[in-house]
């Protein structure tokens, strides 16, 4: 799974169980033979033959609407952003075989860095390979021996690993809990730096964090913020920024993260900073120095996509929200339980009473044409299962129709509903 709440799958290791590495991953191996005994198709290993569009593909062999890829914006087969990459492609090769500090750094990275200077009106912004690698290195690089990383609990996997990286202190708190999180900020000696390091949308529910408050809280205790914006570009806040613009604290926080897996449509992270030193990372963050930069067509279909945001995102905005709107509502509607009370960001998580009937349940909406995405813990809160929906801007209403009807034969065939 390439999701993650807190810590991936690493049982801690057995006593007495020989020299097989391997033994420590058993209870996993043990939990996937036993959904696939029952017979299900594999969710965790489903294959996309052909995509179609942005909202469909074949998938085993069926025409399925896609409801778990985070295309939020629908960008992938936008017919600029595609020529960008074909251009690209003819014009600069098919990679740059070279990390960003010795021979990787191609007009291109500069290009779509000013992008982001100006998608975010900010004065730096340093691309990585992935989103993952830019919480990696922006964490374990900036909080050092002697400093605090205080984090929600529930942050995501590339969140924890770049605290893992790094040698700071790691101070988690409940998720999207105030109070908890000033208790923690309270304890930290006189004089330690401090990073409160938060998301906007956390994507296993799709709840959106007290921004607000939080941000005004870190700073009152003079800690630096960087908030992980992965699932609102493009989507929340008036431009697009995220929750950090609609929640107006988008100039108190230092370190905005993103990625271009999700609403840009490619694949791609960056970390987007008004700090007076921040360029300083290109020597000194190694998950930035120590590998290969992204291919010339990867950042010029980047470019071109978060260019054409700052133009069409407006109407794309209006759009996904009815769409979230309407799959929130129809859910409810038909006794589902969700992981909201309202609809908050462009994911709607289905909770399931236990793993067994989730995967059941999966496999019933994919074999009646939908794919939607199984969560399981440890990448879920609480030990939740979860179908978590991601709607994109380009799933029209008749869609979302379509969705409900499967959603509602494939709960009374398993007795979810
Ligand atoms: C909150 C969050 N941060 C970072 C990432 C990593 O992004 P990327 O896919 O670019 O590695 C993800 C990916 O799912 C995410 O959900």
């Amino acid at each position: 799974m390439s999701e993650g709440v807190s810590q991936p799958d690493r049982p801690a290791q057995m006593e007495g169980d020989g020299g097989d590495l391997f033994s420590k991953f058993d209870s996993v191996i043990a939990m996937r033979e036993g959904l696939l005994s029952k017979g299900v198709e594999d969710p965790f290993n489903l294959v996309m033959e052909k995509v179609l569009s942005p909202t469909r593909a074949i998938c085993n062999g069926r025409d399925t609407i896609l409801l778990g890829t985070y295309n939020y914006m629908g960008m992938t087969f936008d017919p600029d952003v595609v020529a960008a990459g074909e251009q690209a492609l003819r014009d600069f090769g098919s990679g740059t075989t070279g990390s960003r500090v010795l021979n990787g750094t191609y007009q291109g990275h500069k290009e779509v860095e000013q992008a982001l200077m100006d998608f975010y009106a900010m004065d730096h912004a340093m691309v990585f390979s992935t989103g993952y690698q830019a919480n990696l290195g922006i964490i374990s690089t900036i909080a050092g021996k002697g400093d605090y990383v205080v984090l929600d609990i529930d942050s995501h996997a590339s969140i924890w690993d770049g605290c893992k990286l790094g040698d700071a202190e790691i101070v988690p708190f409940k998720h999207n809990d105030i109070e908890a999180m000033e208790k923690r900020l309270r304890r930290i000696p006189e004089g330690a730096g401090k990073l409160v390091v938060l998301e906007g949308v956390y994507s296993m529910l799709g709840d959106v964090a007290p921004l607000a408050e939080m941000v005004k809280v870190a700073k009152r205790y003079g800690a630096m913020v960087l908030v992980d914006e992965a699932h609102s570009m493009g989507f929340i806040g008036e431009n697009g920024r995220g929750v950090v613009e609609s929640a107006g604290v988008i100039d108190d926080v230092d370190f905005i993260i993103g990625t271009f897996s999700k609403s840009v449509g490619t694949v791609g992270g960056f970390c987007v900073s008004n700090h007076p030193k921040f360029e300083i990372m290109r020597l000194v963050c190694r998950p930035y120095v120590f590998t290969a930069s992204l291919p010339p067509s990867v950042v010029a279909t980047a470019c071109t996509s978060i260019r054409k945001l700052m133009t069409t995102g407006h109407n794309k905005r209006a759009h996904l929200w009815e769409n979230s709107k309407a799959l929130h509502k129809g859910l409810k509607d038909l006794g589902f339980q969700l992981g909201t009370e309202e609809p908050e960001s462009a994911i709607i998580a289905v909770i399931m009473p236990d793993l067994e009937q989730g995967a059941a349940m999966w496999e019933a909406l994919i074999k009646g044409g939908l794919y939607v995405n199984l969560a399981r813990p440890p990448a879920t809160p609480a030990n939740m299962t979860l179908l978590r929906c991601s709607l994109c801007a380009e799933h029209s209403a008749e869609e979302v129709g379509e969705i409900l009807a499967i959603f509602e034969r494939a709960g009374k065939a398993v007795g979810i509903i």
